[in-house]
Parts: structure tokens; C-alpha cells; sequence
């Protein structure tokens, strides 16, 4: 890469970290070992079909168990979930991750019980764009919790939200 790719590329990356994102665990189950991994990058498409994309790196442990069974889960973070985040981006591997926090079941794929909102989502279709696939994912079934209080990433950090003071009120 030349010098002044090296520096938009830098550049790019510094950009990136103003975003204030919802940190997910994506979730999936494959021969009957489960996988998990922290993502920021997920966002709602459509209504109508209900879709959700993610982008996954291919290198990532979830990528091939994810595109062989086909389904998956994106479960949206509270703020009492905060110690899962590191524990599932890298401190530790595979089934080791879900002995932390309270899962089950939902649809053939791992879902947190309290997370802030649950999807699981059926494969509709992925492109690769570099090292990532962005993918696609019809949602089969939505839930939620009342207690709002999304745990937050931004500029490398978990924060929390915080409703803006109405100076009228
Ligand atoms: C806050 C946060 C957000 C992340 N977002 C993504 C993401 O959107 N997509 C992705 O592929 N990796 C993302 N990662 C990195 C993966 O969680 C990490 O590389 C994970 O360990 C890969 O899985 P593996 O260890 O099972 O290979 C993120 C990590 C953190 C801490």
C-alpha cells in the first residue's frame, strides 16, 4: 500500500470510531457445537421481509458454521452483559464462551434469555466484500425486553445511554 493509502486507510479507521454502535452476539449452532462472536457492524434492511444484515470476517470462527447451517441468531446487549463482551471477541474460544450468561434454545440457534432484543434470522443470502461477507438474514422471530438500557461501543469504549435533558421540562 502506498503512503497516502496508509493514511486514508488510518484516516478511515479513526472516522469509524465516532460511530456509537449496539454491540450483538451473533449466534449460531453447527453439529451440535455452538458459536458466538461480538459485532457492531449490524443493521436492520427491511420490514418487509423482515431482514437484518451482518458482517462477518471469513476468518472469524461463526463464518463457516453460520453459511453451512443456514441460520442464525443477533442478540442485542444490556448494559448487565457487559463482561461478555471481551469473553466473545477473543478471551476465550468456541463452547468455552456460552458458560457465561443464560442461553437457550430458539429455532435451532443459541439466543441470551434477557437480551436487550433477540432475531433469529434465516440465511438469505451473502456477499464478500474484502476480508468480510455482508449477511443477510430473514427474521423468523423478534423478541425483547422492557428494561431499555442497550449496552453501547464507542471510540473503543462500552458506554451507556443517556436521554438528553429537556431544559423546558
Ligand atoms: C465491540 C466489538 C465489535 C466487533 N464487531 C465485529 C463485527 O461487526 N464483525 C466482525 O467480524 N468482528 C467483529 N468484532 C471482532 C470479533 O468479535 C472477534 O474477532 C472474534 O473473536 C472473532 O471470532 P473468533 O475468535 O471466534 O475467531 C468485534 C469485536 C468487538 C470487541
Amino acid at each position: 500500500m502506498a503512503g497516502a493509502e496508509i493514511a486514508a486507510q488510518a484516516a478511515f479507521k479513526t472516522a469509524l470510531r465516532r460511530f456509537t454502535s449496539t454491540i450483538c452476539l451473533i449466534t449460531t449452532e453447527w453439529e451440535g457445537a455452538r458459536y458466538g462472536m461480538a459485532a457492531t457492524a449490524v443493521q436492520s434492511v427491511t420490514a418487509d421481509p423482515p431482514t437484518l444484515l451482518v458482517c462477518i470476517n471469513q476468518s472469524a470462527s461463526i463464518s463457516g458454521p453460520l453459511k453451512l447451517t443456514g441460520k442464525f441468531a443477533v442478540n442485542m446487549l444490556h448494559l448487565s452483559h457487559a463482561p461478555l463482551v471481551p469473553l466473545f471477541s477473543g478471551k476465550l474460544k468456541g463452547e468455552e464462551r456460552f458458560a457465561h450468561g443464560e442461553w437457550i434454545a430458539a429455532g435451532g440457534v443459541p439466543i441470551l434469555a434477557d437480551a436487550q432484543a433477540a432475531f433469529v434470522c434465516s440465511l438469505n443470502s451473502a456477499v464478500t466484500v474484502g476480508t468480510h461477507d455482508v449477511v443477510l438474514g430473514e427474521v423468523i422471530e423478534a423478541r425483547f425486553i422492557e428494561n431499555i438500557a442497550p449496552l453501547l461501543y464507542e471510540d473503543g469504549k462500552l458506554v451507556r445511554s443517556a436521554a438528553l435533558i429537556d431544559a423546558a421540562a
